[in-house]
């Protein structure tokens, strides 16, 4: 159905608009995993000098997991979310003890390890590893939802469970990581929340539902908490 005709339209897409962003310049696993992390909470352009300094100061995984908690606190000072920073600190020790100081390859160890969840794991097996698997965040819920006009409440894990099982089944098995990657982009550059999507520059245009019943500003519907 509709999701699997996005797949041509979105990768030409994103091979033409994607922004040069520093994570995607080399995309090894330990800068695809920091980036993610840092990316979960913080928007792409706060992100950016912390990424750069943080990858200059702790350059692999053995370097983070010898970093004093002082100096990894204050790397990620403004950033917020601090466990977020030592999760990554634990996640690293745990890599080089049980590793040999890499990111395990497949999704399933990726999302074993202290802070990543279904959607880190899937970005970093995507990106760094070129494993067909999606990464739904946000960005993609709502992209998605709308593309398919779906009611459903996005807040809902199961939501989001049954909108993985969807897209792990249409997605291409060559550069999956550009595939997720250019969901993630056309929702935080194109296809933006509050109802004011730029819907005459999508490349999903004429495949979206919420644009044809005209219900960007319903979709994506989330219940109150
Ligand atoms: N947000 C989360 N992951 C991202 C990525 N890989 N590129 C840009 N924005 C993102």
């Amino acid at each position: 159905e509709r999701l699997s005709a996005a797949g041509r339209p979105l990768l030409s897409w994103y091979h033409q608009n994607r922004r040069i962003l520093p994570w995607r310049e080399n995309p090894e696993p330990y800068r695809v995993w920091i980036s993610e992390i840092m990316l979960q909470q913080t928007r792409v352009e706060a992100v950016k000098p912390y990424f750069d300094r943080f990858m200059e100061a702790l350059p692999g995984v053995k370097a983070l997991g010898e970093v004093s908690e002082d100096r990894l606190l204050k790397l990620w000072e403004g950033l917020g979310y601090y466990s977020r920073a030592r999760n990554l600190k634990k996640a690293a020790e745990l890599l080089v003890e049980k590793y040999g100081g890499k990111l395990p390859s497949s999704y399933e160890e990726l999302k074993a390890l202290p802070g990543i969840g279904s959607y880190t794991a899937g970005a970093i097996a995507s990106i760094a590893f070129e494993i067909p698997v999606p990464a739904v965040d946000g960005n993609v819920l709502r992209v998605i939802s709308r593309l398919t006009g779906s009611m459903e409440d996005i807040t809902k894990q199961s939501v989001k469970k049954d909108m993985e099982e969807l897209i792990k089944g249409v997605m291409p098995r060559e550069d999956p990581g550009s595939y997720n990657q250019a969901l993630i982009e056309v929702g935080a550059i194109v296809c933006v929340p509050n109802g004011a999507p730029l819907c005459g520059s999508c490349p999903l245009f004429s495949l979206c539902v919420a644009r044809q019943k005209d219900l960007t500003g319903i979709i994506p519907v989330k219940a109150p908490k």
